[in-house]
């Protein structure tokens, strides 16, 4: 296994819409492996192939330690609901932004061993679902966040500031321009 490279924010393979997977081949399954290790190495809670220049439809999410998903193909099934919250990217590092996702989806999806699989994830779960997703079509968070700066984060992950709160004070100021 190996630590691969990220591609970062600017690289155009970010941009292009990877290809569906037809056959999970060995090259596969390594590339799943290699995916998940550099996932660990960054300390991230996904990476999409495309990330690593791999234009093809994968995915690994892991937003609970040891429970890793690796999911080929994936399309959301159904989504509900609405959160409002802090996301950031591997491609685009030293960045965060708040984004509205759905507070739960359904993904449908193959394993690994070929097989087909239904998932469905909440809060921090979905936001990763929806987050990797989307790169398999080119799209970044950041395309769509209200970005914030680093003491913005810890005061919403360690001090429990509502990142409502945030974006009232971002888009008050922007209505004073
Ligand atoms: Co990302």
């Amino acid at each position: 296994m190996a630590v691969l490279n990220i591609i970062k924010v600017g690289d155009p393979a970010l941009r292009k819409i990877s290809r569906p997977i037809d056959k999970i081949t060995d090259r596969i399954k390594l590339l799943a492996a290699d995916m998940i290790e550099t996932m660990h190495e960054a300390e991230g809670a996904g990476l999409a192939a495309p990330q690593v220049g791999v234009l093809r439809r994968m995915v690994v999410i892991e937003t609970e330690e040891e429970l890793t998903y690796v999911m080929i193909n994936p399309e959301i099934t159904e989504r509900s609901g609405r959160q409002r919250n802090v996301e950031g990217c591997l491609s685009v590092p030293g960045e965060w932004g708040i984004t509205d996702r759905p507070e739960t989806v359904t993904v449908r999806y193959t394993n690994l061993d070929g097989e087909e699989q239904t998932l469905t994830g909440s809060e921090l779960l979905a936001r990763a679902i929806c987050h990797e997703l989307d790169h398999l079509d080119g799209k970044l968070y950041i395309d769509d966040a209200i970005m914030i700066d680093e003491d913005d984060v810890k005061e919403i992950m360690y001090e429990d500031l509502d990142p409502q709160e945030i974006v009232d004070y971002v888009e008050g100021g922007e209505d004073e321009q």
